[in-house]
């Protein structure tokens, strides 16, 4: 008997692979998408027996609630790679390159490297929200908790270039010589590992430029240490990159790191110089009026007002910010003042009064939040980049993330030289 008439596949709920949408409290689900994913290279026998697993989680004899067998959930999986795909960012058709994605948050890094015509292999992020924004785009779920051996165990060999926007922690260095052991138990020291065990022809990372100064310059000169003479990679010196010299009006700065294996002989890299600084605010700002809830009541401009005046009382510039329209958006960042900082000033809205905004009446001037789409344009991401989630985390994800032209610029130059040498 074929499996479509024993199995209900029909019960699948999700349009891409006819499947239901279950949390996955482990990793089968993203080894799961991974299978899918990887079906015309090599890498998919990684993730195949935890997909086989997910796979049985998933289907029920239509007759009985027993438990698909092996055999059943293999040629259901099968049955799966040729579904119709509706995925908004596809892997290039024929990849020149593969990659892995750390610390994906919602995949700019993973946006920039398909751009240049790589394939993702291998995804890790650990927020519920943002693997849902991730999955909604990319059609795959990251894995989870980079830490765990189990997660690290899917990572496939072979991949050519590692990305990874890591989370910035001290290392306890006192008195030691600063190197690989020495950053056990943080973020960097999963990365140095992975980069150690898989020997990546080249990795990107990036961080905020506070890694130059953070532990009076330890962290980041541990950070070059290890991957220079621990890894023995070529690293050539960070460099601050800003976003607005990127075709976007946001003044994000961020330090960028990048490493060659040494035997590709690479000696020499070149950081992109700038490509486009001429946009502005308007550029990006949505053309039609936005909804009343991104206008800022009254009483809350007020408390704005004061809170900005008693901090400049004191010599210091903290508080809100409305940013002209032909101006550059400060840094989005994802707590803080991150939303209050960027304030723009829009009077397009036709019913102010007597609309109510959360605490009180909307202020009469157009002072407003930027949307989440607007954030999203602030970061480079296209217009058809799904925003899936609550405006709260839509918020966070996009200050979490990187903007995507200047990782893209950068990342350019990196595969012009590992592609010539190989
Ligand atoms: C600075 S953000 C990077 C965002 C990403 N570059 C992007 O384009 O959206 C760091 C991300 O690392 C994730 N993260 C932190 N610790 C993690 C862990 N142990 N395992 C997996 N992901 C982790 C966070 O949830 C966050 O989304």
């Amino acid at each position: 008997m074929l499996l479509k008439e024993r199995i209900v596949i029909d019960d699948f709920g999700d349009k891409k692979f006819k499947i239901r949408l279950v949390e996955s409290d482990n990793n089968t689900e993203a080894a799961f998408t991974h299978f899918l994913h990887n079906h015309k290279n090599g890498v998919s026998k990684l993730y195949k027996p935890a997909a086989i697993e997910h796979v049985k989680k998933l289907i029920r004899y239509r007759d009985s609630d027993q438990l698909a067998s092996n055999e059943a959930a293999e040629e259901a999986l099968q049955h799966l790679i040729f579904e119709e795909t509706d995925i908004a960012f596809p892997a290039p058709k024929i990849p020149k390159f593969k990659f892995i994605d750390l610390f994906a948050g919602i995949g700019g890094f993973r946006l920039a490297f398909q751009n240049l015509g790589g394939k993702c292999v291998y995804t890790s992020e650990w927020d519920k929200y943002s693997k849902q924004t991730y999955r909604a785009n990319f059609g795959e779920v990251p894995f989870g908790d980079i830490t765990k051996p189990e997660t690290k165990s899917f990572i496939p060999d072979g991949f050519d270039v590692l990305c990874a926007g890591f989370p910035c922690q001290s290392f306890s260095i006192a008195g030691k010589r600063g190197g690989f052991e020495d950053t056990r138990g943080t973020l960097f020291f999963d990365v140095a590992e992975i980069i150690k065990k898989k020997q990546p022809k080249a990795f990107f990372l990036e961080n905020v430029k506070g890694l130059r100064s953070h532990d009076k310059g330890r962290t980041l000169e541990t950070i070059l240490n290890t991957l220079r003479n621990d890894l023995e990679y070529y690293v050539p010196e960070p460099q601050i990159i800003n976003a607005k010299e990127f075709g976007v009006p946001q003044n994000r700065e961020r330090i960028f790191i990048v490493g060659f294996r040494k035997d590709l002989g690479i000696t020499d890299f070149e950081y992109p110089k700038s490509t486009d600084k001429s946009k502005v605010l308007e550029d990006i700002l949505e053309k039609e009026e936005v909804s009343v809830k991104y206008y800022l009541s009254t009483t809350y401009v007020d408390t704005l007002r004061n809170h900005k005046a008693r901090h400049a009382s004191k010599g210091n510039g903290f508080g809100y910010e409305i940013i002209p329209n032909n101006g550059t958006a400060n840094a989005v960042v994802c707590g803080g003042m991150g939303r209050e900082r960027n304030l723009i000033l829009d009077n397009r809205l036709t019913n102010f009064n007597p609309v109510t905004n959360i605490t009180g009446e909307v202020n009469r001037e157009g002072i407003r939040k930027m949307t989440p789409r607007e954030w999203a344009r602030l970061q480079g991401f296209p217009e058809n980049f799904k925003i899936v989630v609550s405006d709260a985390q839509a918020y966070k994800q996009f200050g979490n993330s990187v903007a995507v032209p200047a990782i893209q610029a950068t990342g350019k130059e990196l595969i012009k030289l590992i592609t010539e040498r190989c």
